[in-house]
């Protein structure tokens, strides 16, 4: 049996990657996997049981403990909606952190590759397509300048009503680069083979489509 193709777009966080990748998805109408939510939900859920943000083994146990659905664009965990409450900056911190557990990393595998469904998959991440699908038919390593990455968060939170400063963005997002980057287990890489995409300078629909063409030269 031969697996569902996968598109891997790993980045920085708010390079832009999780916006291209569900357009990439969409184009091609493949599954789409948002692996930082997974982090990021394992963050709201510790957070909630009072487990240490340092506590490796006990962040593991909990995973598989953890009911995560994606419906229709909503994210929930154990039936609650988090869609929203998972995308503060506190949560993206903690889910940081504790990303840099192997219990952690190693207990979210087979979660992520259940997701590889026919047609296909776009998956976006850290380790898409170093660790969870090295197979991938494309990789692609997505980023942007930070000060270019802090301004269109700063934007985001913005045009959400939510106060911001892009002083403090621009240090936080170098805080977080610098801690996903340099981890001991599954660190932020450009992996073999991975196509780089520059986009500080693109649009959104620039950058969908180069991924576009560069898979169509993959499958052609
Ligand atoms: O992509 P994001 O900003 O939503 O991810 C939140 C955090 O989760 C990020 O700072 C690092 C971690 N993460 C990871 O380690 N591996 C992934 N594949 C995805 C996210």
């Amino acid at each position: 049996m031969t697996l569902a193709p996968v598109i891997a777009i790993d980045g920085p966080t708010a390079s832009g990657k999780g916006t291209v990748a569900s357009l990439v998805a969409e184009k091609l109408g493949f599954h789409y996997l948002d692996s930082g939510a997974l982090y990021r939900l394992v963050a709201l859920a510790s957070e909630k049981e009072g487990i240490d943000v340092k506590n490796g083994p006990e962040l593991g146990f909990l995973v598989p403990k953890l009911l995560i659905s994606f419906e229709k664009g909503q994210i929930l965990l154990n039936g609650e909606d988090a869609t929203e409450s998972i995308r503060t900056e506190a949560i993206g911190l903690r889910a940081s952190a504790l990303a840099a557990h192997p219990e952690v990393r190693r207990a979210l595998v087979g979660l992520q590759r259940g997701f590889r469904k026919a047609p296909g998959l776009v998956a976006d991440g850290r380790d898409m397509a170093s660790v969870i699908f090295p197979d991938a038919v494309l990789k692609v390593f997505l980023t942007a300048t930070a000060a270019a990455r802090a301004e269109r968060r700063y934007k985001q939170l913005i045009a959400k009503g939510i106060p911001a400063k892009l002083d403090d963005l621009l240090r936080d997002l170098q805080e977080r680069d610098a801690r996903d980057s340099s981890r001991g287990t599954a660190p932020l890489l450009v992996a073999e083979g991975a196509q780089v995409l520059e986009t500080s300078d693109l649009s959104i629909d620039q950058a969908v489509k180069t991924v576009l063409d560069w898979y169509q030269s993959k499958i052609a």
